[in-house]
Parts: structure tokens; C-alpha cells; sequence
């Protein structure tokens, strides 16, 4: 392969149907912060990504979670550890929703160097997966204004839910983390200036 040309990897196909009853996945839910150093499948991590922001109606092109008008402000990306996920090397890579597929967007195992910015929680970089959900809150503001900027959060609320229950279904753990600096988040992932990093969530086995 070129070096110009970006490391793509298309994900399989979401399932539909799982073993765990939304009722019970909603009763075991609960904030994981023990992980085993078990790599996790790729088609856990389509799973896990496609509750976050997956598409679930081809045709509208709408998603798994709600979103105001529509406006679809949220951005995932995916921090690997080496040998953390099946045939996935370590890197940071950003979720492609139309496609379902990853762009590696840079190589390295950067979670020890995530964990130092998010007060030092280790399970971030115990974790063989960690989740990130930023916003760029003007695809919400230049059509809501002011309002747009309460809309946003409330979004990644739900997408961080549906990446818990999902989780739990599939026999994972995870854990919602807000407490984090924000620009250096942004530094470790080497993204530019308009991406809101709002959510870290770590995935695992639980230990
Ligand atoms: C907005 C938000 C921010 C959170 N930030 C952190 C965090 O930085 N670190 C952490 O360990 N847990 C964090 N949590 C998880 C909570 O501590 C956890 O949900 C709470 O203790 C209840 O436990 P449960 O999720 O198992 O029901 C956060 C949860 C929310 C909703």
C-alpha cells in the first residue's frame, strides 16, 4: 500500500439480534473499572460502535441514537492498544458512520498518554479499547444558535448509554469518563481545534 493512501478497515456487519434482553441488559448495567488484558473481537467493536452512532434506516440515513433536527454533531473515535483488537493494530482511529469502517488517522498505543490527561484513571489505559466521543458543535449551532450548545451534551448522554447497554449485552464493561483535560485530550489525539472531546469510555472484558 502508498503511503498516501489511508489504512481503512471495514467492519463486519451489526448484528440485530442479541442473547440479552433489553431489560436485563438495562438491570446489569453498570460502570466497569477492572478490565482483563483479553483483546476483544472486531465484531464486538462494530457492535459497540454501531449503538453509538451507527446507522439503523439506510434509506433516511437516520441513526441508532437521536439527534436534534437531525443535525448529527458527534465524531468517534477509537484508541487501540497493541494486539487489543482482532486483526486491528494500535492507533488511534476515527469511526466512518456512512460506511462503518475505520481510518487509521495515527499509529502508536496512545492510552497511557490518555490516561495521564484524564487524572490519571488507569483503567483507561488497562483497557484494550477506549472509546471517544467528541462533538463539533457547530453542525448543532448554526441551526439551533444558543440552544444547540445544551442540545450537544445531551446527545453524547445518549450515545454513551447506548455503548453501556450494548457493552453489557455483549459480556464487556465500560465506564462513562468526563473528567479529563480537555485540551490535552485533544493534543493525544491529535485533533484540531473544533473537536469537543466529551466523553472517554474504556471497553473490555471485565476482570
Ligand atoms: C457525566 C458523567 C461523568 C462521569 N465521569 C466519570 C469519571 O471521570 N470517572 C469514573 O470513574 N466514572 C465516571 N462516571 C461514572 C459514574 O461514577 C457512575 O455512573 C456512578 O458511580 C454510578 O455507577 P453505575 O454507572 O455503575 O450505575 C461518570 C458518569 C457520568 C454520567
Amino acid at each position: 500500500m502508498g503511503a498516501s493512501q489511508p489504512v481503512q478497515i471495514y467492519l463486519p456487519s451489526p448484528s440485530q439480534k442479541g442473547i440479552m434482553s433489553l431489560e436485563e441488559a438495562i438491570t446489569r448495567r453498570r460502570s466497569v473499572r477492572h478490565f482483563t488484558p483479553e483483546s476483544i473481537s472486531q465484531s464486538q467493536l462494530s457492535q459497540i460502535l454501531w449503538s453509538a452512532q451507527g446507522i439503523s434506516n439506510t434509506s433516511s440515513g437516520y441513526r441508532t441514537v437521536p439527534s436534534a433536527g437531525a443535525t448529527y454533531p458527534l465524531e468517534i473515535f477509537v484508541v487501540c492498544g497493541t494486539n487489543c483488537v482482532e486483526k486491528i493494530g494500535d492507533g488511534i482511529y476515527h469511526y466512518n458512520i456512512d460506511s462503518h469502517s475505520l481510518t487509521l488517522h495515527y499509529r502508536g498505543d496512545v492510552r497511557l498518554d490518555l490516561a495521564r490527561v484524564a487524572l490519571n484513571q488507569e483503567f483507561i489505559y488497562e483497557a484494550p479499547v477506549d472509546i471517544i466521543i467528541c462533538a463539533l458543535y457547530e453542525r448543532t449551532t448554526l441551526h439551533y444558535g444558543s440552544r444547540g450548545e445544551r442540545y450537544v451534551p445531551i446527545e453524547v448522554g445518549h450515545a454513551g448509554q447506548n455503548i453501556y447497554l450494548q457493552a453489557t449485552a455483549l459480556g464487556l464493561g465500560t465506564v462513562a469518563i468526563g473528567a479529563f483535560h480537555d485540551v490535552e485530550v485533544r493534543e493525544v489525539l491529535r485533533l484540531d481545534k473544533q473537536y469537543k472531546p466529551l466523553y472517554i469510555m474504556p471497553l473490555g472484558k471485565p476482570a
